[in-house]
């Protein structure tokens, strides 16, 4: 591997900094979601058991360097220690005497969180000198944060040049997958990308068009690809303004022997709500009065179809408005498509960003698929061809 890993690493009775991304999904002060916390554990437990004083670092929410208690890390301490089954220590300070002071009290094998990186503004600056800081409260620094890895923010990039940097398992896991998924696929590879406008996805389209020899074009998006092609959408979401730049994608992907795949059929209804009355159409009828909130069953078949014959897909992004019934079909055959031909071994899926693992979940898949990220800017920024910065800089030089 082309990253220093846990493997080369001495660590016993090492104080090690641990970057994770504790950033997990809260409501009304309780964590929503624990799949962040579960998945830096085997991390944690190879450290402790092979007798490092373990420091976790982490962000938590946009606190704009200030100290906002609902922003604390502390419930995601106690939640971690429950998970881990052993106590975690926490300081109510990532930097300075109180970060110290619970630092000097680790015995080899415990485990230390300490408070939300970006209480200070010199976080998100990278300033130097917080950099030096958090680092003089570790002998080794450990990333396992790949989903904070687009920021160069002090404790995700600062301070592995600092000290002794290792990629964690996680990462470690992470950058595999996504190599094995982009860099060097097994062919044919394909990607699914929906969501709701062009506009934002542009660099990701163009990125992975050069990449892959399949794309799906799924969610409004594909409104303003169909738009573009003369096809009427009725009051369907989408972009005016990018009909010429979709021409242009379709017109890059023919060149790139790229095979663009739209929907052929949509569900369309009068009304964006739960239960609204809907009918299946073809993309050509779909009523003036009509929107379309998902592809039609002809366009799931097609991709699944498609899917057998790939041995590689990259997803991000809804075919259409699942969180909604009943346009929440198309997204759940073909995810469940490729977590069965995922599971026979005939195709590798890598799955993230934004509300894709949400999708997946809604499906019953998110644990079928090969790898599923739950990084969300850090995985379109890498969709996008970026090099990210957190990444970088535990390359082996
Ligand atoms: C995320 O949730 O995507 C990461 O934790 C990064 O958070 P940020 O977008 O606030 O930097």
């Amino acid at each position: 591997m082309a990253f220093r890993t846990l493997d080369k690493a001495e660590v016993r009775g090492k104080r090690v900094l641990l970057r994770a991304d504790l950033n997990v999904p809260m409501h009304e002060g309780a964590i929503t979601d624990t799949t962040r916390i579960e998945r830096v554990l085997p991390t944690i437990r190879e450290l402790t058991e092979k007798g490092a004083k373990v420091i976790l670092l982490s962000h938590f929410d946009r606190p704009k360097g200030k100290v906002v208690p609902e922003m604390s890390l502390a419930p995601v301490g106690k939640r971690l220690g429950e998970l881990l089954g052993r106590p975690v220590a926490f300081a109510t300070d990532c930097v300075g005497p109180k970060a110290k002071e619970a630092v000097d009290a680790l015995k080899d094998g415990d485990v230390l969180l300490l408070e939300n990186t970006r209480f200070h503004a010199e976080e998100e600056k990278n300033d130097p000198e917080f950099s030096k800081a958090l680092a003089a409260n570790g002998d080794i620094y450990v990333d396992d944060a790949f989903s904070a890895a687009h920021r160069a923010h002090a404790s995700t990039e600062g301070v592995a040049h600092l000290l002794p940097a290792y990629a964690g398992r996680l990462m470690e896991a992470e950058l595999k997958a996504l190599s094995a998924a982009l860099e060097s696929p097994k062919r044919p590879v394909g990607a699914v990308i929906g969501g709701s406008k062009i506009s934002t996805k542009l660099d990701l389209i163009g990125n992975v068009l050069d990449k892959v020899d399949v794309l799906f074009i799924g969610g409004a998006m594909a409104n303003t690809f169909l738009a573009a092609e003369g096809v009427k959408v009725g009051k369907s979401l989408q972009e005016s303004d990018m009909h010429e730049t979709a021409r242009k994608i379709a017109a890059h992907a023919k060149e790139k022997g790229c095979k663009l795949v739209l929907p052929v059929d949509a569900v369309v209804a009068r009304e964006f709500k739960a239960g609204a009355a809907s009918e299946v159409v073809p993309v050509d009828k779909v009523p003036d009065d009509t929107m379309i909130l998902d592809a039609g069953p002809k366009t799931a078949e097609l991709i699944s179809k498609h899917l057998a014959d790939l041995k590689t897909l990259v997803w991000n992004g809804p075919l259409g408005a699942f969180e909604i019934a009943p346009f929440d079909k198309a997204t759940v055959e073909v995810a469940r498509a490729a977590a069965k031909l995922t599971e026979e071994g005939k195709l590798l899926t890598v799955a993230g960003g934004g509300d894709t693992v949400s999708a997946l979940r809604h499906a019953g898949v998110a644990d079928r698929m090969s790898y599923v990220s739950t990084a969300g800017g850090a995985f379109l920024e890498w969709l996008e061809g970026k090099t990210l910065p957190g990444v970088e800089v535990l390359r082996a030089k």
